[in-house]
């Protein structure tokens, strides 16, 4: 489960003997718990359109991040805010600084890209969501060397300020999203941050993770459980071994139950609502792949991979919709990004995760009171991902801005963020954590 190129000795030899081999750039990562002064020794340059908005910002980067300017040396990170640019002409600030910047930004730095939209006029709106496009553009271009990430943050609703968009931020600028690079992502749901500290947010709130026993989900369980959260893993009885360990480590508890059953859904709500009187976080990650080309798929993996991967987190995530849902509720929907883009043999695969991104959304529109988001890994290096033949693995890995795969602690913390309510302002979406793949890009 490990890639042979993130081996600096190979890394070395390759070199000497000048052997054509990527060189995947090393990306740093910080497990930690969520910290209020994780980004405090980051040098973090906050610039852009001179307004009100800008003003603001800065004033709350100042409070978490190292005050940096573009003229200094290097920096860490580069917040540009692009609120207020309403016409073409306006794009040239933009242009100049990330041109005349690109250069001073240190190895696993981050570049964040604010934007807004509203209905001012067509131009101001076209402007505005052109800016996606540069900065796709942008994390291909400087991510591949150094590590280094790009993404945007484009306020959809005109209510969020910049305390929420920093919120957001807090996360993308750190070591907890190094292989989420060209997300577009929207803040467009306005809140009233209640919360003075980062830490320990999830404190006695009650998460269900299912398909916990291992991969993406064992990983989610770790950092729910690392901010606060009691933790109830829910898988197949075959899991139990790995299941049963994960449990005592998190002091947790183990459901198993295959969720297609008849009764599982039932027996999972009742014992929530029995032993905690309600669920605060449920993340569906159970998922199964079971690839042919539509001609030669039989009916049963059709339905095998729709039943897990669709129809079980449907059936779990409407009962406790009906009943068990504490108010402002979190859900995370683990989909794919071969749910966007489409992958050979996988009709049934993708269009379950289409669908959970399509659920997600759905969900949001229907209900007030919870919060609910999809995931979309790319190639990801677990136990899934290991049976697959050698050139798919090295296509999945290599063909991406970051040129290696992630691990299930990259998408962990992203689901830990959509759990928390640093990400309040994230509604109904999806983001891929992908290296900045092609795939569907
Ligand atoms: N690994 C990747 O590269 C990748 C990429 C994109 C999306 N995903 C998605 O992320 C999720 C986790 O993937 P992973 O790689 O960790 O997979 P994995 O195979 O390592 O783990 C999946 C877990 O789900 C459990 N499970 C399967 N069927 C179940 C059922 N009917 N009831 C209860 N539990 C069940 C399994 O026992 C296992 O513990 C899946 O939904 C997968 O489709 C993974």
């Amino acid at each position: 489960m490990s890639d042979y190129l993130q081996n600096a000795a190979l890394q070395r030899m390759a070199k000497l003997l000048n052997l054509p081999l990527p060189s995947p750039p090393i990306l740093k990562r910080n497990r930690a718990a969520l910290s209020d002064v994780e980004l405090i020794h980051k040098r973090v340059a906050v610039v852009g359109r001179e307004n009100y908005f800008l003003n603001e910002l800065q004033s709350v980067f100042h409070k978490i991040t190292e005050h940096a300017t573009i003229y200094d040396d290097i920096i860490d990170g580069l917040v540009m805010s692009c609120v207020g640019m309403e016409t073409i002409e306006d794009l040239e600030d933009l242009y100049t600084t990330i041109k005349n910047t690109v250069s001073k930004i240190a190895a696993n730095g981050r570049v964040i890209i604010i934007t807004r939209v509203d209905n001012t006029s067509t131009l101001s709106y076209t402007v505005q969501c052109a800016i996606d496009g540069f900065s796709r553009a942008l994390s291909k271009e400087i991510g591949g060397k150094k590590g280094v990430t790009v993404n945007t943050l484009k306020i959809t609703n005109e209510n969020i300020m910049p305390l929420e968009v920093a919120h957001a931020a807090h996360f993308f600028l750190s070591e907890k999203s190094p292989f989420i690079t060209g997300q577009v992502v929207l803040l467009n749901n306005a809140f009233n941050p209640v919360f003075n500290s980062c830490e320990q947010l999830l404190k006695d709130k009650v998460a269900i993770v299912t398909g916990g026993a291992r991969g993406i989900g064992a990983a989610a369980a770790r950092v729910l459980r690392r901010e606060g959260a009691k933790v109830i893993i829910v898988d197949i009885p075959s899991a139990q071994q790995d299941a049963e360990l994960l449990a005592q480590e998190l002091e947790g508890e183990l459901i198993l139950e295959d969720i297609t059953e008849d009764k599982a859904v039932a027996n999972i709500q009742q014992h929530i609502i029995n032993k905690y009187g309600g669920l605060d976080i449920l993340v569906n990650n159970a998922g199964i792949t079971s690839d042919k080309t539509i001609v030669k798929m039989s009916i049963d993996k059709w339905r095998a991979v729709l039943n897990v991967n669709l129809k079980a987190t449907i059936n779990l995530t409407d009962a406790f919709l009906e009943k068990g849902f504490n108010k402002g509720a979190k859900v995370v929907g683990l989909s794919s990004i071969s749910g966007i883009a489409g992958n050979v043999g996988q009709t049934n695969y993708a269009l379950s995760k289409s669908g959970m991104i399509a659920y997600m959304n759905a969900l949001v529109t229907k209900n007030s009171d919870i919060y609910a988001n999809a995931v979309a890994p790319g190639f990801i290096e677990t136990k899934m991902t290991e049976q697959l033949p050698f050139f798919i693995k090295e296509g999945g890995r290599r063909l991406s801005t970051l040129k290696q795969g992630g691990y299930p602690e990259d998408v962990a913390e992203l689901i830990g963020f959509l759990c928390s309510p640093m990400s309040d302002a994230i509604n109904g979406q999806y983001i891929r954590v992908c290296g900045g793949s092609m795939i569907g890009a």
